[in-house]
């Protein structure tokens, strides 16, 4: 017993010694080699990410001031363009009706929209599901019933909810309106693809998305010629507003604290230079 297990603790150590020669042996032999490969995935990378995708140009919105607010009217037209034509391959999940009241349109006309819409509601006393129209406090539709539909209809490319997609993108409102704006034939020698058009906005440069914004693509309700940049504007406009509906009370709640601030301080200013001057300069003598 007592030898065959001090046998197999001696084969064991053996075993060991062997493999942390190996592991040495090969750590000596591939390190270089380790630290060439590194070098070269490092620079790939960098050269990659340098060819393969141009910064989008920096545009003026002019809701990016801390005291500046959304361009209502603007809003309205990017609802209309994303109605009339991202949605039908978008959807916009996280806003409700009821979110676009006070904000771009009255409430008759958001309640009209609604109403237009059929909504699965259910279960009724029946146990039966059943459509009705639509009503505030719903959420806007989506064009698909769920991600496997929507890449089966968009040649397995994943058209993505655009409710958060300002903050889900480096520099959200320039990315998509150079996005939009940016389609082009591809360069000399390169191939055109069936299913993919050229975007060098696009990280890779080929996107699956049809270039959505054709001159005159919407009639805008207040008469504003509907250019693809007019449409990319006012579209990006619009998200961005989905992307952050809170954004000007924000702003708004952020001057008022300032200020507010900035008053209460001349008060504890000088109520501090009152009640401590005397204490502050005062002696105290201890015999
Ligand atoms: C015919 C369907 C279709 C229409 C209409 C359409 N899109 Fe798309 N969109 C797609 C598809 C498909 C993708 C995914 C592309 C990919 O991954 O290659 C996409 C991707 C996007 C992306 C994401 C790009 C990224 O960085 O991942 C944005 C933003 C976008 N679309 C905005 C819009 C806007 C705004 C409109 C309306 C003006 C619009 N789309 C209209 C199909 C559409």
């Amino acid at each position: 017993m007592a030898s065959a297990r001090a046998m197999r603790a001696a084969l064991q150590k053996i075993a060991e010694r062997g493999a942390q020669a190996r592991r040495e042996s090969t750590s000596s032999l591939l390190a270089p080699a380790v630290a060439a490969g590194t070098a070269v995935a490092v620079a790939s990378v960098s050269t990659v990410h340098a060819s393969d995708v141009i910064h989008a140009p920096h545009q003026s919105w002019d809701f990016k001031g801390f005291m500046s607010s959304y361009d209502a009217a603007s809003v309205r037209r990017g609802h209309q363009v994303y109605t009339q034509v991202c949605a039908s391959c978008h959807g916009l999940a996280r806003i409700a009706y009821r979110n676009l009241v006070d904000v771009c349109y009255s409430e008759e006309e958001v309640k009209a929209m609604a109403e237009d819409t059929e909504v699965m509601d259910g279960p009724n006393d029946e146990g039966e599901m059943f459509e009705r129209p639509g009503k505030l406090s719903d959420y806007l539709p989506s064009p698909y019933p769920n991600e496997e539909a929507a890449r089966y209809a968009n040649n397995g490319a994943y058209p993505p909810d655009l409710s958060l997609i300002m903050k889900a993108r480096h520099n959200g409102p320039d990315y998509v309106f150079a996005l939009l704006t940016g389609y082009k034939d591809p360069p000399a020698g390169v191939a055109e693809r069936e299913t993919q058009y050229y975007n060098p906005y696009f990280p890779g440069a080929w996107i699956g998305m049809p270039m959505p914004l054709n001159e005159g693509a919407v009639e805008y309700d207040d008469g504003t010629p509907a250019t693809a940049t007019q449409m990319a504007k006012d579209v990006c406009t619009f998200l961005t507003w989905a992307a952050e509906p809170e954004a000007d009370e924000r702003k708004l709640m952020g001057v008022k604290w300032m200020l507010t601030l900035t008053v209460l301080f001349g008060f504890t200013w000088y109520y501090k230079r009152v009640r401590w001057a005397p204490i502050k300069t005062r002696r105290l003598e201890f015999y």
